[in-house]
């Protein structure tokens, strides 16, 4: 504090606080005047959902079946402004899309939103199949986010919740330890979109790098799903990157 003029330093202290408060509360209301379009109401899209109204976001949910109990149900849950319309009317009304349908249905879906120039996807379809002992494999050449970034070129996509399981994308606490949400993805300002989401929800994140590493990302759920796929569901796990001491230290 200026010591010679204690009641100016204090005038600037609170014009400054108040200033803060004011420019503050106008960044979080620009994040909050942000519309969600929540595409696939099922698990991941019903667990997600309503933590992002909890955030501060509009929810819209697109589905087939916008009037059905359980759509309707998913919408009370999500807040004063959140809806439900099909899942092009949905797409189309946001500026960040979520994008959770099954993967034999995700060419059709994404191709039905229409213009997704410059939107955010996020991206958490896993393009898996059954191997021939019963496990999971990749059942595509490169990943589903490289091929909705095809089916959608000007869309902003990036890979992220692919390798979380609904229950703890709905309680992040349920996992009994931190949980790190890897986020791939070409465009650097839609990532540090997602990335500000994703925290927000309590997860850690890491940037993996372009949207091509969404391959890897994928392969990590072929990896997670093995518990279960053996009948060891007691055995599952959730990643959890842990950062290497700091530098210098070994
Ligand atoms: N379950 C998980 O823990 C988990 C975790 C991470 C990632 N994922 C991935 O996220 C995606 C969604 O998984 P989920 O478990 O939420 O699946 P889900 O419970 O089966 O829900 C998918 C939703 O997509 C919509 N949908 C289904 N078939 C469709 C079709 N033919 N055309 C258009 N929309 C259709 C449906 O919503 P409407 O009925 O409202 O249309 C459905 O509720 C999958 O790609 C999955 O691999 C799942």
């Amino acid at each position: 504090m200026n010591k010679k003029n204690p009641e100016r330093s204090r005038l600037v202290a609170v014009v400054g606080l108040l200033f803060s408060s004011m420019f503050g509360a106008l960044v979080l209301s620009s994040a909050l005047a942000d519309t969600i379009g929540v595409i696939g109401t099922g698990r991941v899209g019903g667990a997600l959902g309503p933590r992002f109204a909890d955030l501060g976001y509009t929810v819209v949910y697109g589905s087939r079946d916008p009037g059905s109990d359980r759509v309707q149900q998913l919408v009370a849950r999500s807040g004063d402004g959140a809806s439900a319309t099909s899942q092009r009317e949905a797409a189309q009304r946001a500026d960040i899309i979520l994008l959770a349908v099954p993967w034999r249905a995700t060419e059709q879906v994404v191709k039905s939103l229409g213009d997704l120039d410059g939107k955010v996807i996020m991206d958490a379809v896993n393009p898996l199949q059954r191997a021939d002992d019963g496990l999971l494999e990749m059942g595509v050449d490169t990943s589903a986010a490289q091929m909705v970034q095809s089916w959608a070129p000007g869309a902003r996509v990036v890979k992220t919740f692919n390798n979380v399981n609904f229950m703890v994308m709905a309680d992040p606490a349920a996992a009994g330890g931190p949980v790190t949400v890897p986020l791939a993805g070409d465009d650097s300002d839609a990532k540090a979109q997602v990335r500000q989401i994703v925290e927000a929800l309590g997860f850690e994140t890491v940037d993996v790098g372009p949207l091509r590493m969404s391959r890897e990302l994928e392969g990590m759920v072929v990896l997670k799903l093995v518990p279960m796929f053996q009948g060891r569901i007691q055995d599952s796990w959730e990643y959890y990157f842990r950062p290497y001491p700091e530098r210098g230290t070994n």
